[in-house]
């Protein structure tokens, strides 16, 4: 019978075999199925018992679909009591990924055997969570505290080689894993080794120890802006020193628990399953093929171009990047070499992989080195005429099927498609700055992008390493669009009452990365500066939205950049300060504009500027220019610095209930500018039927 795990006998050493694709998750069959072959294997008259996995690793961890669910015994803290105290001597045999409750299998095996690729780690925190079937505890006996404290607040995994020199893993296999753990297992018996549990052993504690956990605790609270999880496992790992393992687990299960019942675990979860929902389009027809690039070329050679080509050479495409002139070439690869030589001294990279990056990077000045590419991405300046005059030429220039995107933030895909004879080949594809550092692709799909193009658009980005969410064509897309509302929202706020520091700081300790005002000082407050010079006064919209701004770029005051804008900033150290200079602006704006400041909650500034992008992203769900609320969690989180642990903003108000949210926002409607405050018709009619967000598709 094909069970999901099966035991057998190789001699002396008995084998459990775990099968349950594709990740031999830790479902309720595979517990109780190692639990029965456990019990087998101490009746029999083998000498040790081996725990090993088919198919591509070792258990990656818990079975996510059971999260929410009640508990069904036995549970895995019910595994490991009795895999710990198993009679005979266990060893684990690991491949691939031994990931969260996978790994926490393997150190509760008395022996951990390696192949030379895999890789073990605790990957909880990620998803708010912390490892609950004792890795906080058997860790740190094993590797130490700084390790442990390292391994598990990161979440990220180690190779099988440091696992080894941490004392995780106690021999590393080059091949035949299932022969060398035999082997190693049948090494063991004959020399008497003893049956070694993590749990028996005693962590002892340094001061330089509890100074580490202290420093640690201060460098993550900044680092990870509230987050609970890395706090909590930080209190678990103190529990494990000095102290009896069955307190240090009582302690772990409790941690674990209000870990589970905390709203940022379910806004982590939210995002795992929404980035990975992001990358299906649901309109496309299964057999849709994406087209294999292997050569792009990359036109403008400035801050993204020099940005996106970093991203494709490190993913071994060939890269051909085009400017104007051989200057404007020369220097945007300067700076691109000058970027690599950073990560070589910061240690991230060698030189041979920045020369073997750089060497998939070839410059020209003439479009006709274009001819064979299979993908184009133009990032020229912003600007409607040029781009169409370049994808004019591009049109007469490429071959037939090449995908020609435009990388612009706003400009219509379908009037830059209408300058090609083949609109079916063209598509945005908007890159967020820094371009090499952001994870976020918007793929724009034009009026008449075939789906082909809008297939590839979407594996390159995965090949790239990027998320990337579908986005009808409007403009701003998904993100720019729903932007400006929370720009707005925040200057209003300024004008009304605010200051620059408090709007900022009441933003960042909900737990943007940066507050918006920053922000703007950071991108650069010419750039919208001159996008308003374009628009029509109605356009515009209300002065009160900008008047501030216009007033700070014209007394010099661009950012940054310029040294100073809505702060000053430390030529040295680029920290921001208040400036009485901004606050004069501003009282000068309020005068002319018959503003009375008032003072402000930050309850009301975090509301208004959360309120107003969710009430906007409710309208592109509606409008069909998001495929589904989670594709805007993902937009927000990975290229506006929105906290992973809020979930985006959808979730954000998902969690508050739709009913408050669209109460507030009726309070706004009547009590601020209306027109900024047209409620979603899709929010109040979902809070009518009592529908949710996640449900809900285009209408
Ligand atoms: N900067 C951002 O934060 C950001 C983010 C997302 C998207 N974008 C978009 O990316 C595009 C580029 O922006 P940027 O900030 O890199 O601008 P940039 O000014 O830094 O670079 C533009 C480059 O394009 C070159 N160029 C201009 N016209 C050209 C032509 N006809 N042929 C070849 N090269 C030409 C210029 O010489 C320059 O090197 C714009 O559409 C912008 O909206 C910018």
């Amino acid at each position: 019978m094909g069970t999901v795990v099966n035991y057998e006998r190789h001699g002396q050493i008995g084998v459990i075999r775990i099968n349950n694709p594709p990740v031999n998750a830790l479902s309720h069959a595979v517990r109780s199925g190692i639990v029965d072959a456990l019990a087998t294997a101490a009746a029999d008259d083998s000498s040790a018992v081996v725990l090993c996995c088919e198919g591509r690793t070792f258990i990656a961890g818990a079975d996510i679909t059971e999260f929410g669910k009640p508990p069904q015994a036995p549970s895995l803290p019910d595994l490991l009591h009795v895999l710990d105290h198993h009679p005979k001597l266990t060893v684990a045999a690991i491949h691939g990924t031994a990931l969260g409750g996978g790994f926490e299998v393997a150190l509760t095996c008395n022996y951990r055997i390696a192949l030379a690729s895999g890789k073990v780690g605790l990957p909880e925190v990620k998803l708010g969570l912390l490892p609950g079937a004792g890795g906080t505890q058997r860790t740190p006996r094993l590797a130490g505290l700084p390790a442990a404290v390292e391994l598990i607040t990161s979440g990220n995994p180690i190779n099988a080689q440091r696992a080894m020199a941490l004392q995780l893993v106690d021999k590393v296999a080059e091949d035949n894993l299932l022969d060398a753990a035999i082997a190693y297992s049948v090494a063991l018996v004959e020399q008497s080794a003893p049956q070694r549990q993590a749990s028996a052993l005693t962590l002892s504690v340094s001061t330089e120890d509890t100074d580490l956990i202290a420093s640690m605790r201060a460098k993550l609270l900044k680092k990870t802006r509230g987050e609970r999880a890395p706090q909590r496992i930080l209190d678990c790992l103190l529990a494990a020193a000095d102290s009896p393992f069955e307190t240090g687990l009582k302690r772990e299960r409790e941690e674990f628990m209000a870990c589970l019942e905390d709203p940022q675990s379910a806004a982590l979860r939210h995002m795992f399953f929404a980035e990975r929902a992001a990358g299906k389009i649901d309109s496309l027809p299964k057999d849709t093929k994406a087209l294999d690039i292997a050569s792009v070329g990359i036109i403008g050679a400035g801050t993204m171009g020099g940005g996106i080509a970093m991203c494709f050479a490190q993913a071994g495409i060939a890269v051909t990047l085009v400017d104007m002139t051989d200057e404007a070439v020369k220097g945007g690869l300067e700076k691109i070499a000058k970027n690599y030589a950073i990560s070589v001294k910061k240690g991230r990279l060698t030189v041979a992989q920045t020369d073997a990056i750089l060497a998939n990077i070839t410059t020209s000045s003439s479009f006709d080195d274009l001819a064979n590419v299979d993908m184009v991405i133009e990032a020229v300046f912003e600007n409607l005429e040029v781009k169409k005059e370049v994808f004019g030429k591009l049109d007469v220039i490429c071959k037939p099927g090449a995908v020609l995107a435009s990388n612009t933030s706003y400009q219509s895909i379908d009037a830059i498609a209408a300058a090609t004879s083949r609109p079916e080949s063209v598509l945005g594809m908007h890159f967020f700055s820094p371009a090499n550092v952001m994870k976020l692709l918007e793929v724009v799909k034009g009026a008449s992008s075939s789906d082909i193009v809008i297939a590839t658009a979407m594996a390159v980005g995965k090949k790239i390493g990027k998320v990337s969410v579908l986005s009808g064509m409007c403009y701003g897309f998904i993100g720019n669009r729903m932007l400006r509302h929370y720009g707005r929202e925040a200057a209003l706020c300024l004008i009304e009452g605010g200051t620059p520091a408090q709007i900022d700081s009441a933003m960042e300790s909900w737990g943007m990365a940066m507050g918006p005002l920053a922000v703007s000082d950071l991108a650069g407050l010419d750039i919208g500066y001159k996008a308003r010079e374009q628009l029509t006064a109605e356009q515009k919209g209300d002065p009160a939205s900008y008047m501030v701004a216009d007033r700070l770029v014209e007394a010099g005051r661009l950012g940054q950049k310029s040294g100073a804008g809505y702060y000053q900033y430390d030529p040295e150290t680029r920290q921001r300060q208040e400036d009485p200079a901004v606050m004069a602006i501003v009282a000068e704006a309020r005068r002319e504009l018959g503003i009375t400041p008032r003072r402000f909650e930050d309850e009301e500034i975090i509301n208004r500027l959360t309120l107003a992008l969710a009430n906007e992203g409710a309208k592109l769900l509606q409008e069909g220019i998001a495929q589904r609320a989670s594709d805007i969690d993902v937009v927000y989180c990975y290229g506006y610095g929105f906290p992973r642990f809020k979930g985006g903003p959808m979730h954000t108000v998902e969690s508050m209930g739709l009913d408050k949210a669209v109460s507030l926002l009726n309070e706004f409607h009547d009590q601020l500018n209306p027109e900024h405050w047209q409620v979603a018709p899709l929010l109040t009619k979902l809070v009518a039927n009592g529908g949710q967000l996640a449900d809900s598709h285009r209408d």
